[in-house]
């Protein structure tokens, strides 16, 4: 959560939390994601409710309930590590699982993070966030209690597998990328003020049981550009590697650093790659110049492909994935798509589902347009965009 955190966390095995609160599985599971939105503040808009507890107000916990819940904040019940502090597992009193992060550092940039989160959390519900259930501030403690994430970050399904693990299938990946696009959507689009995230990272993406991904951690988050403004200008805050370059050199954020930053995770997807990862060779490392030649070239796209999906991918689709992720971390800005439009072009592309039997070998007919047409024909006009998407 912190700035440039990803080189703090100290990461930990998920599986080996305590048996009786379960443990975390793997699989792809295909649920479907829903969407019900509701408005921040007093805006225009849908405003609906939601289901069960997601709209129901963040509560105040004691220190000591949280103790209880974790156990005395026992170590086999440490799930995860990053820039605030450490995650653990626990039940409530009344039986419900929950995640409870304990910021490790009282400096003021930590208890700011803290506030806006439990501030933004409180307005902002989506089935494609993350729910704050409630927090601590008993004396200096500062706890944050979550909705229980079963599958852990998306990080965690993408790098460093172990052997056993199943990797991510094509079609899962897709659902969780268009699942991040919803929840970014309702961010920038259905919230009022818009809200930039800011801290757009695998490591964000938490999923579910059925790996429906949420986006988490809003400490960094910002409400956007008002009336005329384009920009909001503020201290350059993220994770090294998904920062837009302009909101890096500059500090003006608008919604398209979000837009760049999402690019990043796409990337990350379709590579299986970190976005910075120092134990590849030189040349390697900074993923998104490993791939710059390969995303300039439509002969070059299956080269990017993580080896992990063993060629068991839509190539049309990994065309559209492609061209949908190189819009998105155009360097200048404004070339970047609308969050809208991403949604719209990847709920195509999972309508699509990978069909082994139809694309034998990971190779179908392979797609007739030039890269600037198909990258064109991915965004259409938005009263037409799903019929012209020409996959
Ligand atoms: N609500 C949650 N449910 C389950 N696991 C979680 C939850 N929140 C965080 N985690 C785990 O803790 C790890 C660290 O989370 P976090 O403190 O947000 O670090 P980071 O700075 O990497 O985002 C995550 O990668 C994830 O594995
Ligand atoms: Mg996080």
């Amino acid at each position: 959560m912190s700035c440039f955190s990803c080189f703090s966390p100290h990461r930990k095995d998920v599986s080996k939390v305590e048996n009786d609160y379960g443990t975390r599985s793997s699989g792809s599971g295909r649920g479907k994601a829903s969407s019900d939105d509701a408005e921040i503040g007093r805006g225009k808009g849908k405003g609906k409710a939601g289901n069960g507890p997601k709209n129901s107000a963040a509560r105040s916990f004691t220190f000591r309930e949280l103790a209880a819940a974790t156990r005395g904040f026992r170590e086999v019940n440490l799930i995860g590590e990053g820039g605030f502090g450490r995650v653990y597992k626990g039940r409530l009193e009344s039986g419900q699982v929950v995640a409870i992060k304990q910021l490790n550092h009282d400096g003021l940039q930590g208890f700011q993070e803290f506030i806006v989160e439990v501030l933004m959390l409180s307005l902002l519900h989506h089935s494609n966030l993350v729910t704050l259930i409630g927090y601590c501030t008993d004396g200096d403690q500062r706890l944050l209690v979550y909705e229980y994430m079963p599958m852990g970050s998306l990080e965690d399904h993408l790098f460093d597998l172990e052997a056993d693990k199943e990797p991510l299938s094509w079609d899962t990946r897709i659902k969780i990328a268009v699942g991040a696009a919803r929840g970014l959507e309702y961010l920038h689009c259905k919230a009022n003020p818009p809200v930039i995230y800011r801290d757009l990272k695998s490591a964000n993406i938490l999923l579910d049981g059925e790996f429906n991904p949420k986006l988490s951690d809003f400490g960094l988050a910002k409400l956007g550009p008002v009336g005329d403004n384009t920009h909001v200008s503020t201290r350059v805050m993220g994770t090294y590697g998904y920062c837009a370059p302009e909101y890096a050199m500059s500090g003006k954020l608008t919604l398209k650093s979000d837009i760049y930053s999402f690019g990043v995770v796409l990337l990350e997807l379709i590579t299986g790659r970190k976005v910075i990862d120092v134990s590849r060779r030189p040349g390697e490392q900074n993923l998104i110049a490993w791939s710059r030649p390969f995303l300039k070239d439509r002969r070059k796209f299956v080269l990017l492909v993580d080896p992990l999906l063993q060629g068991r991918f839509p190539v049309r689709c990994l065309h559209h994935a492609i061209a949908i992720t190189a819009m998105c971390l155009q360097e200048q800005p404004t070339f970047r798509p609308l969050i809208g439009d991403i949604v719209v072009a990847l709920e195509y592309l999972a309508s699509q589902s990978y069909k082994p039997e139809r694309y034998k070998d990971g190779v179908r007919d392979a797609p007739s347009a030039s890269p600037s047409q198909e990258n064109k024909d991915v965004f259409t006009r938005k009263s037409d965009r799903r019929s012209s998407l020409s996959i």
